[in-house]
């Protein structure tokens, strides 16, 4: 199958990390189909893309964080592209320094567990019975690392929130050992920004993009976790991504 047979499901793909992945994917060929709550991020990403490849990109409103939102999505974008092979799923947020736990009110943990769990968990329960019993198929977590280069002072619900989806991953990974399709996670020990964000350190979201890109259209590996805490781990990943 050729990339531009392939249409990968960018969960998150109007985001930060997402957007990167999504014009990587593009300009390899492949169809990239995004979902996101919030019209004007898809059209902003729409510009992003590189323009011959913009008919290549379908993009639909749409909740992937309630059951209900999640389904009929799912119908919408089954009918405008017929067939997913790959999902990469980005759900979440850029970063939160809200403040230590005791000034926090519940709904605050509430927000950022249903924003990297329950909307990560939700998505794929809907979308993986779409590539789970193909070996050609992929589904990619991206998720940040708990309690490690993060935690500093007011982070504290960033690290609950990331250790969830961490731990989520581990879950599927060991309720699933033998699936067909490849199943992998990045885990991003770092920040990810636009160039004109960037900071010391900080991963390029055109070049994470690139490595993502390559995972999925190599599809070498699967119940791995390439873990990236620095620039310089992407060659790391390009390089096992092709092996
Ligand atoms: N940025 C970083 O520095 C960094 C570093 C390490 C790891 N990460 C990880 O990378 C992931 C993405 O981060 P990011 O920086 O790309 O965040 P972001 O820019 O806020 O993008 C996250 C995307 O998730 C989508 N999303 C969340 N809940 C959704 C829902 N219920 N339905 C549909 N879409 C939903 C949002 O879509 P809409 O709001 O458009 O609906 C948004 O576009 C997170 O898991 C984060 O932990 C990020």
């Amino acid at each position: 199958m050729s990339n531009g047979d392939r249409l990968v499901l960018a969960l998150g793909g109007a985001g930060t990390v997402g957007s990167g992945v999504v014009k990587a994917l593009l300009d390899r060929g492949f169809k990239v189909a995004v979902i996101s709550r919030d019209n004007s991020k898809l059209e902003n990403l729409k510009e992003f893309v590189s323009p011959n490849t913009k008919p290549n990109l379908t993009t639909l409103v749409g909740n992937v964080g309630s059951e209900e939102g999640v389904l009929e999505v799912k119908q919408r974008l089954l009918k405008a592209v017929g067939r997913v092979t790959d999902v990469v799923s980005s759900l979440g947020f850029s970063w939160w320094q809200g403040g230590p736990p005791h000034a926090q009110p519940l709904k605050e943990l509430h927000w950022v567990i249903e924003t990297l769990l329950y909307s990560t968990f939700v998505s794929w329960k809907a979308f993986f019975p779409l590539v789970r019993d193909d070996p050609n198929c992929t589904y990619t977590f991206i998720t940040g690392g708990a309690g490690e280069k993060v935690l500093m002072p007011g982070t504290g619900f960033l690290t609950v929130g990331a250790a969830s989806a961490l731990a989520f991953c581990q879950v599927l990974r060991e309720e699933y050992p033998e699936v067909p399709c490849k199943l992998n996670q990045v885990k991003i020990n770092t920040g990810v920004a636009t160039p004109e964000r960037m900071a010391p350190g900080f991963l390029n979201h055109l070049d994470l993009g690139e490595a993502v890109a390559t995972l999925v259209e190599r599809r070498n590996k699967s119940h791995s976790i390439f873990l990236v805490s620095g620039p310089a781990d992407l060659k790391t990943v390009i390089l096992e991504g092709n092996l």
